[in-house]
Parts: C-alpha cells; structure tokens; sequence
C-alpha cells in the first residue's frame, strides 16, 4: 500500500519545504482535519495544478470545537487519508501533534471580527478564533503561495480571506467550488454521523437553497420573508432545528438591504438529529 509521507515538527516541515524553494519551486497548502472526501481531494486537485508542490496538513484542532462539541469522535482516519493523497500527487502531509501546535504557555489567539460576526459565531461564538488562530500558525509553518479553501464552509472561507489581508500574510486564498453528492447534499466529514433516514433529509437542504435563489434572483424586495419561509421549509423536511438561514453580503457577510444589487450568498445551518449541517449558495 503507497502511502504520502508526513512530517510532526516545524523544523522537518520547513526543511523540506526549504529543499523546494531552493529549487524554484512553488507551493500549495490544503488544510483539512483529516477525514478525507472527494471534496479535500478535488482541491487538493486544484493546488497542484496551481503549484509544482503541494503540501495537506491534517489536524483535528481543538481551539475551534467548544466543550460540548465533537472534537473526540470527530472521524480521525490518518492511514486512509495518506493513501487517498497518493492519488491526487500530494508531496507532503504535515501532521503536527497537539503539542507541537500548542506547546506548554500557548497564550496568543487571533480575534476576527466583520465577516466572523454573527451566523456561525452567534451558535459556535469560540469557532472563528480557533480557524483563525491555527490557519494563521499552518502558514507560517509551512510559507506556501497559496492555501485552499472550499466554499462549503463559506463564512470561514471569508473570515481567513480578510485575516490574510488584515495581517499582511504573504499567500493567496483560493476559494474553490463546494463538491456535491449526486443528490447535492455538500460533501463533508460530519455527513458520515447521519443515519440513514437523516441522509435521506439532508438532500432537502441544498434544494431549499436553490429554490430560495431562484426565488431571490426574481424578487429580491423581501428577503427576509424568503429566509423565513425557506427555515419552515427545512422544518417540514425533517430538520429538527434551523440555527440560521440567511441571505448576506457575499464579500462582507453584512445584511443585506431589500432590493440590493450586491452580489450576494445564501447560507444555512440546522440540526438533523444530533448533526449540525451547514450549507451555502450563491444568490
Ligand atoms: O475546514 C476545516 O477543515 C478546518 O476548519 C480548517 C480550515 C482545517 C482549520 O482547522
């Protein structure tokens, strides 16, 4: 079985990192919790052929999951992911432990406001700090040109975009198009919690989606009735519970007003069971 290597600590990261630049090599950065879907993999796509190197990095990070959150089952399948990345050319998994993220007196975390404020933070208020904090340390360890993000995670594709330029940090953000099932359910890590049943649901948010653009794209002078109505719709599809459904900015994240010719992006969040789905579109 082929396996990508990987690299623990900083200084084997850079060394092998340096070893390429010397050779006037650029550099693609994909950071992942693991778990790794065809949507990790499409990106990882994209990066190399973006750079001649592409480095994954895989670590489940603790500083963006509260207490009551899933950091101890969330999926962790090291062996399979360094298999899955042989298929796609990766060059190096950087796998750091907890300790070599967080030594002993780690006491420095970044706070991102405007495009952090409100959605995701208003249920998950700790979330956007840790993103930002450990995206923030993944490129300064690693020095790539570029870092992918999926756009299945909207908001933190926008929160790490205005980290880069608020911090001056020396790399490109590519955001790449979210990867569906055939059904449209967004393809994601925690999709593997749902039952069967759940799955069955989950179809109905991306639906939900869609038809609230179609919608949005004809009359745009209410879009607060369109969310409202959209939440119920999630309702009597099976979801248990709606943290958000939203229509937004889709630079800023900032409410939009009615009539708006902004560009402009759909985002949602509810609960199937015990799993908290997110999802987004543009308007
Ligand atoms: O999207 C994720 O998997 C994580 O939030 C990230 C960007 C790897 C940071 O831990």
């Amino acid at each position: 079985m082929k396996l990508v290597s990987y690299v623990s600590t900083v200084p084997d990261l850079r060394a092998k990192v340096c070893e390429w630049r010397q050779n006037g090599e650029t550099v693609a950065l994909l950071p992942t919790m693991g778990a790794l879907h065809a949507g990790h993999l499409s990106l990882a796509k994209q990066g190399k052929q973006k750079c001649n190197r592409l480095v994954t990095s895989i670590f489940v990070n603790p500083t963006q999951f509260a207490p009551q959150e899933d950091f101890s089952t969330y999926p962790r399948t090291f062996e399979d992911d360094l298999q899955k990345l042989v298929g796609v050319d990766c060059d190096l998994v950087w796998a750091p432990t907890a300790d070599a993220m967080y030594p002993d007196g780690f006491a420095t975390m970044i706070k991102p406001e405007g495009a952090a404020l409100g959605l995701e933070t208003d249920f998950r208020p700790h979330f956007f700090s840790g993103v930002a904090t450990v995206c923030c340390k993944l490129f300064t360890q690693c020095g790539p040109d570029i870092a992918l993000f999926g756009e299945k995670d909207y908001q933190q594709l926008c929160v790490v975009r205005q980290m880069v330029r608020d911090l001056d940090l020396p790399l490109e953000i590519m955001g790449c198009e979210t990867v569906r099932e055939a059904d449209g359910l967004a393809m994601s890590s925690r999709n593997a919690y749902l039952s069967e049943s759940e799955r069955q649901i989950a179809t109905s948010m991306h639906r939900i989606l869609t038809d609230v653009s179609k919608a949005f794209r004809t009359d745009n002078s209410n879009p607060d009735k369109l969310c409202e109505n959209a939440s119920s719709s999630l309702l009597d599809a099976g979801f248990v519970s709606v943290d958000y459904f939203a229509i937004r900015d889709a630079e800023t994240l900032a409410p939009i007003e009615a009539g708006s010719r902004r560009p402009s992006r759909i985002l949602a969040a509810a609960w199937l069971g015990e799993t908290r789905l997110i999802d987004n579109i543009s308007a």
